[in-house]
């Protein structure tokens, strides 16, 4: 469960999902703002903070977050955790250690590799939330929607990360302080390509980093963009593991991705293409505090 510990010092950096008040803790396990709304830490130890308009359906079921922490768990990925790493770190001061959120976080893999001084991983997907909970001792998980107003306090954080998630980018623009950075990973059009087809897999949304650039102006400038390439060498529980982890399992049965997997060599060379870009929060262009 989220550690007594990991929510408390991420508490200050929470708002009231209802009307944007700073929370407090009210009783054991219950926060609650001056307006009266409450919200109880769930047994498997995330906060919901949920308000009117806010949707969990869209986040991943038990099966895709299962799927997700058995394939992060494999170490395929290891080198877009270190390069998100490196990228958080390289703002790091003694003065500013740093308050992270990650948006979408899923099992909040990435931003357990941060090692954040106080981080709170964010996801729509209850099944998200419980492994995030354990994920680190000094990350909090939240329920929340991404696409509803975030029940994150105004210039609140330090890092920002984006990965392979949903963002409204004003809402990120709110939250950052200025000068703060958000780390955004975006798939390249090349990113298990070799796969794609002969598994069903959806098109992704292939992104550059100059798109990215632009998509967050004018709150956000590019300060960075660095190319993590790497072949993977896949088993076939690896490849049904990196398919149901995704949208595909919205669309095809376990048996159909295990057939699919089960016509390709053993073991699979894959190509991960992505670009983790850094993009500075644009003193000149706050919003409303
Ligand atoms: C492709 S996964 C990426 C997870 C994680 N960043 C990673 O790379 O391992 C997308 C994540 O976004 C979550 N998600 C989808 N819609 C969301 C929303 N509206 N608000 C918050 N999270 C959402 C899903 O539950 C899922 O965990």
């Amino acid at each position: 469960m989220t550690e007594p510990g990991a929510l408390g010092p991420a508490l200050p950096l929470l708002a009231c999902p209802h009307c944007g008040a700073a929370l407090a803790g009210v009783d054991p396990g219950t926060v609650g703002c001056p307006q009266g709304h409450r919200f109880d830490l769930a047994r498997q130890g995330y906060l919901p903070l949920l308000g009117g308009r806010s949707r969990t359906d869209t986040g991943d079921d038990a099966a895709m977050v299962a799927a997700r922490a058995e394939f992060l768990g494999g170490g395929h990925y290891a080198a877009i955790a270190e390069a998100v790493r490196d990228a958080v770190r390289r703002d790091r001061t003694p003065e500013r250690p740093g308050a992270v959120l990650e948006i979408g976080a899923g099992t909040a893999y990435y931003l357990a590799h941060t090692e954040p001084q106080v981080g709170i991983a964010l996801d729509s997907s209850r099944y998200a939330a419980r492994r995030a909970a354990k994920a680190h001792p000094r990350v909090a998980s939240v329920l929340a929607d991404a696409w509803a107003p975030l029940p994150i306090r105004s210039r609140a954080i330090d890092t920002l990360l984006v990965i392979f998630a949903p963002r409204d980018v004003a809402e990120l623009a709110r939250v950052l302080r200025p000068g703060g950075i958000a780390v955004v990973v975006t798939p390249e059009p090349g990113h298990l390509a070799e796969i794609r087809g002969p598994l069903g897999m959806l098109d992704i949304d292939a992104g550059k980093a100059a798109s990215v650039a632009v998509g967050w102006r004018p709150g956000f400038e590019l300060v960075a963009a660095t190319a993590v390439t790497a072949q993977l060498r896949l088993s076939p529980a690896d490849l049904r593991a990196l398919v149901a982890m995704g949208p595909t399992a919205r669309h095809r049965s376990a048996e159909q991705i295990a057939a699919a997997v089960a016509a390709l060599p053993e073991p699979t060379v894959v190509t991960m293409s992505v670009t983790v870009s850094r993009l500075r929060r644009n003193a000149e262009h706050l919003g409303p505090a």
